[in-house]
């Protein structure tokens, strides 16, 4: 308890995302796609990050999962820095703490909604007859108990989206971290799914969703915006002050 507070402390203070002066260039042709990235990301918030196609949204949220390393600066995730770790350890705190969600759903095609959900439950730790409890408990809580024995091709867009999100959700993940996941859905969909992520943040999941909509952005605690692989506006008073806002609890 003593260390895990002095981590806090010194990690800033149970944020479940901070981020300091990150920079990422893809070389050849050399593409500049984060200049400098100041993020916080508050326990239980909900943050909305919008921007211009290629200003480095999507570079972003690969390095804050984990799933690509900058080449300066820092990332604290769920109070552990990830920049030192070897790729084992990322790969660790990645399946604890982090859930993807995408614009194109990516679920496994030969595998039905129970079985996409529990596969990442699997991965997460879970034993079978658990992984598969907590895949229906969550398909159950998604509205989709129906739809469990189900291929992804014969579910609705909205329908997949939120299998997808079940499946982000398996491990329990401190942050949910989502990539237009509205943008391939048709008006419908997309209600289903903003609707989703409001019960979520209600019940106290931690969310940073890119997305190009003002309809979703609504619906969160605050807008991040970029441009040009920079951060140009970020609400400051939710910034200044990251303990403060949002529940400590997170959704099960
Ligand atoms: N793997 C990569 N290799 C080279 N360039 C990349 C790669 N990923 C992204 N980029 C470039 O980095 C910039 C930012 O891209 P991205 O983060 O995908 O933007 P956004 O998600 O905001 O549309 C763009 O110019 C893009 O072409
Ligand atoms: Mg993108």
């Amino acid at each position: 308890m003593f260390w895990n507070s002095v981590r806090r402390v010194t990690d800033g203070g149970g944020a479940a995302l901070v981020v300091r002066g990150l920079r990422k260039t893809f070389p050849s042709p050399e593409v500049r796609a984060l200049r400098g990235v100041d993020l916080d990301v508050a326990r239980g918030e909900f943050v909305a990050l919008m921007g211009p196609s290629g200003c480095g949204k999507s570079t972003l949220l690969h390095l804050l999962a984990g799933l690509d390393r900058a080449d300066e600066g820092s990332v604290t995730l769920a109070g552990t820095r990830t920049d030192d770790l070897g790729a084992a350890a990322l790969a660790r705190l990645r399946r604890r703490h982090v859930g993807l969600v995408f614009q194109f759903f990516h679920l496994v095609e030969h595998l039905s909604a129970l079985e996409n959900v529990a596969l990442a439950a699997l991965v997460a730790g879970a034993r079978s007859a658990e992984a598969t409890a907590r895949a229906r408990d969550l398909l159950d809580s998604l509205g989709l108990l129906d739809k469990q024995h189900i291929l992804p091709a014969a579910l609705s867009g909205g329908q997949r989206q939120r299998v997808a999100i079940a499946r982000a959700l398996a491990n329990r993940p401190t942050v949910l971290l989502a990539d237009e996941p509205t943008g391939a859905l048709d008006s419908e969909g997309q209600a289903e799914a903003l609707d989703l992520f409001g019960r979520l943040h209600a019940e106290g999941q931690t969310i940073l969703l890119v997305t190009h909509s003002p309809e979703v952005a609504a619906a969160a605690d605050r807008v991040v915006r970029m441009r040009d692989g920079r951060v140009v506006d970020a609400d400051r008073a939710a910034q200044a002050a990251p303990l403060a806002a949002g529940p400590a609890g997170r959704a099960s």
